[in-house]
């Protein structure tokens, strides 16, 4: 009889319980349980120091163990034959001489998320007829003992999501039976042991998220009914395992995040291909070459991810016969020359920093939906084929050569749209007013391009907008205030720009519930603003909870699956920001260069997490605010080139983040605060006021007294200050956007794994502090 095809590791053991379960019903006297057997069960149960036990009923009143919840006997003769105790609260080690190493007739036992911790016993070995061991998701150390191997009838072994060290016993090449074998998620290290090559019957391998620094057995064709084979996220190296391809069960193979180096290969004289491969992951590799031209034999290719190796060459034309293709990740490699049509059909392609210069126009409607093209070398017109694509949800054009206008005709494809990214290219003429209809568009983003005309008045029917970047253009236009209404807005930046008229006006709400970044500098804006101003804007005054991203964010974010896109950070420093770097709160309030008069409002006290204030280069006058004191986070200050008068308040001498100040080319006088902050101040941030003392300190030694001063936001502090909170705002804006779109993605085709990381273990984590 042939072996039935698993797809799944726990279809194998429905399997297993249906040939139990058919056994069964074949034999009708039914055998309760055996007296040693209960009492051994009884004993295993007081070993754990829990009272409300939850697999009730196991009491010394209830005779027939059998029946007693995750039990299983053999109806023949009462013997206990499958144990399942899986997510119980058990809270408590597995002893070496624990009474269920008496349950000698066992053949299942799960012990999954039941908050074991310590070692696992090597008695198990004594449990010689175990045929399925499932002990994942506990708190399980040390290392794998080797009396494991005496489990020679062991079908699915899964000791997953512990904290499992040391190297695999190479006893482990005695499982001549084994099926599944999932060690994912330990730190487990050293060399995988030869003798795993014995283990043909293996049609499941994760070592993913372990320690292991080997190179891969030399021939994985050995392995031949493999069909998942995941290795991801490790330090394995070595040449690409060519002979895993020939495997002609094969579906999913996860190499990302390792070691690996040189050219990939599939093809080969004694080799066939795998027919049945579905998911190929390559990512995060030293992997070299080009992409073969064999790649296209796979025919049921769903989801290719190569990207972060060092791929060079042209993508190979053959890949139009991957029709079942989904997501193609290429991004960051070495790869150029013309972009093949055939790839506008895949829902989802990630070709970002690369070399490609050109792409081949396509000659029908496409069914792409997530595009990022973002830092290659394109150039010429907007791709206007985009706009015959009913269902593109994400665009990123950003960072090439594109040139001539954005067309009005990108408003048949906006509905589904949730990114809009044109950053850093030549686009001219005005931004088309297209969006009426985009209520899913949350960033749009075309700063640093040629843009001149009016702001789309359309962006109000835009209500999940969180994120707008326009700045460094020549936009002419009154402040567009309606922008206020928008209840999602979080990041704001019309820098830069020709923008004019009041930025407040009388009997209009001020809204902006949520703006955390505002960069409203270098326009030609002006008026008043009234005391209570700040007051309107509350996204500042509570701190983003990094905590409550979702783990889909998360993950993305953890691995680096996409990338953080910041205008900045990509133009000024190439890198990624990870995100531990955007674990902060952030709030940038940057207005200067502009007209505006008047007192600076009280209320700008309110802004508990503002990290960045310029106010430089307009007509404030009056007092500064006391308030000010109030801003404990606040690192920038800038003041210079108003008509401030009175003091500096000597509260400000308290905000030890603040690193950079200025209250230059003002009518400040009286003493100047003490303060590490202050006396480490360059001296030039006070010049040029009326009556300002208790310098000495500050202005002695070889400080120059700088009067002609630098354009006060363009000091390289200042500068750099600027770059990491956008970044780091900008960051969480389409971050976490962009992984909505590509999570998803990865979130189906990865399930298990997604899962098994994320997913369960956190809410394991969660049930179990009760
Ligand atoms: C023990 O199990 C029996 C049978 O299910 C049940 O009726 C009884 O309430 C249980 N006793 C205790 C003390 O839990
Ligand atoms: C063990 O029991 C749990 C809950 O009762 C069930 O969901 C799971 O499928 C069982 N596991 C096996 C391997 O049968
Ligand atoms: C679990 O065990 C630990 C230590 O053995 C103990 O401190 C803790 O209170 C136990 N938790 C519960 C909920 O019983
Ligand atoms: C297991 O050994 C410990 C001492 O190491 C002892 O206290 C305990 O009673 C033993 N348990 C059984 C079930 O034999
Ligand atoms: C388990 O086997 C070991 C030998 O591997 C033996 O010393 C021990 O007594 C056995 N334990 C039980 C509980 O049978
Ligand atoms: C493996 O990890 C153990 C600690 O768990 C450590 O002592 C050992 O040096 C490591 N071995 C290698 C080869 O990294
Ligand atoms: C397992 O592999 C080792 C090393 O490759 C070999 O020496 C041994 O004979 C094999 N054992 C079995 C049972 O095939
Ligand atoms: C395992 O590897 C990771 C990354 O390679 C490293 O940060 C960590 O320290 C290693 N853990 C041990 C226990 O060696
Ligand atoms: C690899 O293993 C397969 C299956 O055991 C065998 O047919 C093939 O000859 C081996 N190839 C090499 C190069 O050893
Ligand atoms: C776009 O750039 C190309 C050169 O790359 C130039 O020939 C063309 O005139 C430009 N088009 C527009 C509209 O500026
Ligand atoms: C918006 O969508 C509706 C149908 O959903 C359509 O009738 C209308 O023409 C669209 N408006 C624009 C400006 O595209
Ligand atoms: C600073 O905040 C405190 C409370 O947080 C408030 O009582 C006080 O009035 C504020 N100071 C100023 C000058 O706004």
């Amino acid at each position: 009889m042939k072996t039935p095809r698993h797809c799944y590791c726990f279809s194998g053991i429905i399997t297993i319980y249906f040939s139990l379960l058919i056994h069964t019903l074949a034999s009708p006297p039914l055998h309760p349980c055996l007296q040693d057997q209960r009492e051994a069960l009884l004993e295993f149960r007081d070993e754990f120091p829990v009272d409300d036990l939850d697999p009730s009923p196991w009491n010394k009143s209830s005779i027939d163990c059998c029946f007693w919840k995750g039990v299983k006997c053999d109806d023949r003769s009462g013997q206990v034959i499958s144990l399942n105790l899986s997510d119980t609260f058990l809270n408590g080690s597995l002893k070496t001489n624990s009474s269920l190493f008496r349950l000698q007739y066992l053949r299942h036992l799960i012990l999954s998320y039941c908050d074991l911790n310590g070692e696992i016993p090597s008695s198990l070995g004594n449990l010689s007829r175990l045929t399925l061991v499932e002990l994942s998701h506990n708190d399980l150390v040390g290392a794998i003992p080797s009396s494991v191997g005496k489990l020679n009838q062991l079908r699915y072994l899964s000791l997953a999501a512990n904290e499992l060290t040391g190297q695999v016993p190479a006893s482990i090449g005695n499982l001549n039976e084994l099926q599944v074998m999932s060690l994912s998620q330990n730190t487990l290290n050293g060399t995988i042991p030869i003798s795993l090559a014995n283990l043909t019957k293996l049609y499941h391998i994760s070592l993913r998220s372990n320690n292991f620094t080997s190179r891969l057995p030399s021939n994985m064709s050995v392995f031949h009914n493999l069909e998942h084979f995941d290795v991801a996220a490790n330090s394995f190296h070595g040449s690409f395992p060519k002979s895993l391809f020939a495997i002609s069960w094969l579906q999913v193979v996860y190499l990302e995040d390792n070691q690996f180096t040189g050219p990939i290969e599939f093809s080969s004289p004694c080799f066939s291909f795998s027919p049945k491969l579905e998911i190929l992951y390559l990512a995060r590799n030293k992997f070299d070459g080009p992409i073969p031209e064999s790649i296209s034999k796979f025919l049921n290719l769903q989801d290719l991810d190569l990207s972060r190796n060092s791929f060079r060459g042209p993508i190979p034309r053959s890949i139009s016969k991957l029709d079942d293709l989904r997501h193609l990740d290429f991004a960051k490699n070495k790869l150029e020359g013309e972009v093949p049509s055939c790839l506008w059909n895949f829902p989802t392609v990630m070709l970002s920093h690369n070399f490609f210069g050109s792409f081949e126009n396509p000659s029908e409607e496409t069914l792409i939906q997530a595009l990022d093209l973002n830092s290659n070398s394109f150039r010429g017109p907007f791709p206007h084929w985009i706009c015959k694509n009913k269902g593109l949800s994400f665009l990123d054009l950003s960072n090439n050569l594109f040139n001539g206008s954005i067309p009005p005709c990108l408003r048949n494809s906006i509905d589904y749209l949730t990114d809009l990214i044109l950053h850093n290219n030549s686009f001219s003429g005005s931004l088309p007013d297209i969006f009426s209809n985009a209520t899913e568009l949350r960033m749009i983003d075309v700063g640093l391009n040629h843009l001149e005309g009016k702001f789309p008045k359309s962006l109000i029917n835009c209500k999940s907008l969180k994120f707008v970047n326009m700045e460094n253009n020549k936009i002419k236009d009154k402040f567009p205030s309606w922008l206020g209404s928008l209840p999602s807005l979080i990041v704001l930046s019309l820098r830069s720009n020709e923008f004019y008229g009041t930025f407040y006006q009388r009997n209009v709400p001020i809204g902006f519930p949520r703006l955390c970044i505002i960069d409203l500098s270098h326009n030609d804006l002006s008026g008043i603003l009234p005391p209570s101003y700040f007051s309107n804007w509350l996204g500042c005054t509570e701190i983003f909870d990094f905590t409550k991203m979702t783990p889909t964010d998360k993950m993305m974010l953890d691995t680096g699956d996409f990338r953080i896109r910041t205008p900045m950070e990509m133009v000024n420093k190439g890198v990624e920001m990870r995100y531990e770097q955007i674990e902060k709160d952030f709030g940038v309030i940057n207005l200067a260069g502009n007209r505006f008069y008047g007192k600076i409002p009280e209320s700008i006290g309110i802004w508990k997490e503002l990290r960045l204030l310029n106010l430089s280069c307009n007509a404030f006058t009056n007092d500064i605010p006391r308030s000010l004191a109030n801003l404990t986070n606040l690192e920038t200050l800038d003041l210079s080139n108003n008509k401030l008068s009175g003091q500096i308040p000597q509260d400000l001498g308290k905000l030890s983040f603040l690193s950079y100040m200025n209250f230059s080319h003002n009518l400040l006088s009286g003493p100047v605060p003490r303060g590490t902050q202050f006396q480490s101040q360059n001296c030039s941030s006070f010049s040029d006021n009326l009556g300002l003392y208790g310098l000495e300190d500050i202005c002695r030694e070889n400080r120059v007294l700088d009067t002609t001063s630098q354009h006060p936001d363009e000091s390289p502090e200042a500068k750099e200050q600027m770059f990491n909170w956008i970044a780091a705002a900008i960051a969480y804006g389409p971050g976490v956007l962009c992984g909505l779109v590509i999570g998803h993605i990865f979130a189906s085709t990865n399930q298990e794994w997604f899962t098994e990381k994320f997913g369960l273990r956190k809410i394991r984590v969660l049930t179990s502090a009760r």
